[in-house]
């Protein structure tokens, strides 16, 4: 399907199941993330698997970057990209969450979520766009989350950065079609992940109640759904049913969202 991957945030959670299912198809990749020691064991993970088939050709390299320092993805990642080739996709899924009620989330914290979440994108795609402009296109894939779309209690600073990304992809989507450059993104619910543990340290007890209808998702389920959805040429992939009626529901009815939402606020406050 594709020949080689870029995945930012590849080293854990989503990103890494993602980059699982792109290797068992024959797809080289590069896994970006800031931590050195998950991402040698993302990448022996991912050897595995490549021995155990017969895709010897398929390759696993690794690039330690923080996405939101603008200067190290500029000096790092197209040096690196001359070295491996461009990518023919890129998934931008390094990202951080701090759920928390207003008040309690700490400046410094909104604004780490809004360089990480939307700015790091923005830094990589900047690196990455003109080389795939001129190699002659590609497919971009923004993380989003089903708290891009609606503002979930708790999720301020996290959905602030989130929306963003469906407004950026939108936008870039038009005006990349021309150039043969796809950009789609991915809207996941919760999803069971190292990121959903660490958001339990902090999620209001309102979150627990309203996401606590919703369910979580493997990682393995959000990969295959991602890849059936780019085969399926879809912008906007929302996996899973509950994450899609939820989506549907808030576009037709939500008056009913906001109802359920503050009963749901309510019945925890009355406890
Ligand atoms: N899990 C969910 O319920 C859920 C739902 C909707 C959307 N999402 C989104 O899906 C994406 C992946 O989330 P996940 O749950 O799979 O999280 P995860 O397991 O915590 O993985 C996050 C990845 O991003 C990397 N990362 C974080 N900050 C970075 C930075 N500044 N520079 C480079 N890499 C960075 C992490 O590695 P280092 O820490 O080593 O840098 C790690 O590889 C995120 O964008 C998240 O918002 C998650």
């Amino acid at each position: 399907m594709y020949k080689l991957a870029v995945l930012t945030g590849g080293s854990s959670g989503i990103g890494l199941a993602v980059a699982r299912e792109l290797v068992k198809s024959g797809t080289s990749v590069i896994l970006i993330a800031r931590r050195p020691g998950p991402l040698a064991e993302a990448k022996a993970s991912l050897e595995q698997i490549i021995s155990g088939s017969s895709s010897a050709e398929v390759k696993v390299r690794t690039l330690a970057l923080d996405v939101s320092d603008s200067r190290d993805v500029k000096r790092k990642l197209p040096p690196f990209l001359d070295e491996t080739g461009i990518p023919d996709l890129l998934y931008n899924g390094a990202g951080i969450a701090y759920p928390n009620h207003f008040e309690s989330i700490p400046e410094e914290m909104f604004r780490q979520t809004m360089e990480i979440n939307l700015g790091g994108t923005w830094n990589i795609l900047s690196a990455v766009i003109p080389l795939m402009k001129a190699a002659g296109g590609g497919t971009v894939v923004n993380v989003s989350s089903l708290a891009g779309l609606i503002g979930t209690y708790g999720y301020t600073a996290y959905a602030a950065s989130k929306f963003a990304l469906v407004g950026l992809s939108q936008s870039l989507r038009n005006e990349m079609k021309p150039d043969g450059i796809d950009v789609r993104i991915l809207c996941p619910p919760d999803t069971d992940t190292p990121q959903l543990a660490e958001e339990e340290k902090t999620k209001p007890e309102e979150t627990r109640k309203i996401s606590g209808n919703a369910g979580v998702m493997a990682p393995e389920t959000v990969a295959r759904v991602l890849l059936k959805g780019l085969h399926r040429r879809r912008f906007m992939i929302i996996p899973g049913f509950m994450g899609k009626i939820t989506w549907l529901l808030y576009r037709l009815f939500p008056s009913l969202v906001h109802y359920l939402i503050d009963s749901d606020v309510r019945s925890v406050r009355k406890t």
